[in-house]
């Protein structure tokens, strides 16, 4: 990646690699967009990512992280450019800076409509869509679950099937990130069945109030069982989802209070990725992290 070397551009807008004390400069960016991202959002996102800053005279104009998960998979997030310099190919360049080394890789993204155009042109195809929803959570009628199923607590001793049941539903190994949402997590659920788990669910501190993601489970049952018990936990309070589409779930999830504000679609670069058939992704982390 260009990140190691500061590249000068024509225009003076020069790429170098994002460090911590970038941050809050990129934290301003993100607010401009009106971004939730809290300062710490962007730290634990930059603690497992490469990161580029576009700079022009001293002042972080762009920003663009991407985070390199198993040997062929990565994501790509948080490409911001200011909104006086948009439209001079500081996105594609950041863009293709962030690409250098994984042609071999698949490469996934959340889009906004923004974005949509420049990912399209650079490879990505469109696999799907996730609309965010979030609100004051209701307090959640209890969903029943089929015989030999139960939600339960977690603790550390969870931690090889929670990442397990990340990679195997999001298609790529995400020990660290897991690892870290699991510590700072305000809960985390496993759903069993006959003493197996099958899903989880976390429900964390993020931008304006809290989110309920990844969410991971068989089937939808399961997944609306993750869901319900955890906006309960939160209701009163606001709670975010970005929720798979394809789920079905959506419509279901307004009656937690949580509305539609938004929609991102799914691209990835390269080969698909292969999430196990018993496990689905039913909520992202973030639409930056997937
Ligand atoms: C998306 C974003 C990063 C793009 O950055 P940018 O520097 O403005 O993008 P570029 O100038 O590189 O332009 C991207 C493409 O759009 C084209 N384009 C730019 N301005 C255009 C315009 N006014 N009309 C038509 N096409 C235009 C460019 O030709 C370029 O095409 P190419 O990639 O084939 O060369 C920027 O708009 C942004 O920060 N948006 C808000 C935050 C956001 O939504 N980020 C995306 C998160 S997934």
């Amino acid at each position: 990646m260009a990140a190691t070397t500061a590249a000068v551009i024509s225009d003076g807008v020069a790429l170098r690699a994002m460090t911590a004390a970038d941050l809050p400069a990129a934290h301003a960016l993100s607010t401009e967009m009106r971004w939730p991202h809290r300062p710490v959002d962007w730290e634990l996102a930059l603690r497992h990512a490469e990161g580029l800053v576009a700079e022009r005279d001293g002042q972080v104009v762009g920003t663009g992280l991407r985070w390199r998960w198993g040997p062929q998979q990565a994501t790509i997030g948080l490409i911001i450019v200011s909104p006086a310099c948009q439209g001079r190919r500081i996105g594609h360049r950041l863009m293709t800076a962030l690409l250098e080394g994984l042609d071999d890789c698949s490469v996934l993204l959340q889009a906004t409509s923004d974005g949509r155009g420049l990912y399209e042109r650079l490879g990505f195809v469109r696999t799907g869509e996730i609309r965010q929803h979030q609100g004051i959570a209701l307090p959640a009628p209890l969903i029943a679950l089929s015989p030999g199923r139960r939600l339960r607590p977690t603790t550390e001793a969870d931690l090889p099937a929670l990442r397990a049941l990340d990679a195997a539903a999001r298609g790529m190994p995400r020990v660290a990130l897991i690892d870290e949402l699991f510590r700072d997590a305000d809960a985390t659920v496993m759903l069993d069945d006959d003493g197996h788990a099958r899903g989880f669910a976390m429900l964390r501190r993020f931008g304006r109030g809290h989110a309920i993601g990844p969410v991971v489970a068989p089937e939808a049952e399961g997944a609306q069982a993750l869901i319900a018990h955890l906006a309960g936990l939160n209701a009163g309070r606001f709670t975010r989802i970005d929720i798979d589409f394809d789920s079905g779930l959506t419509e279901w999830v307004e009656s937690l209070g949580l509305l539609r504000v938004d929609a991102a679609t799914t691209m990835v670069r390269g080969a698909p990725l292969a999430p196990n058939a018993d496990a689905r992704l039913y909520a992202i982390v973030t639409q930056a992290l997937g």
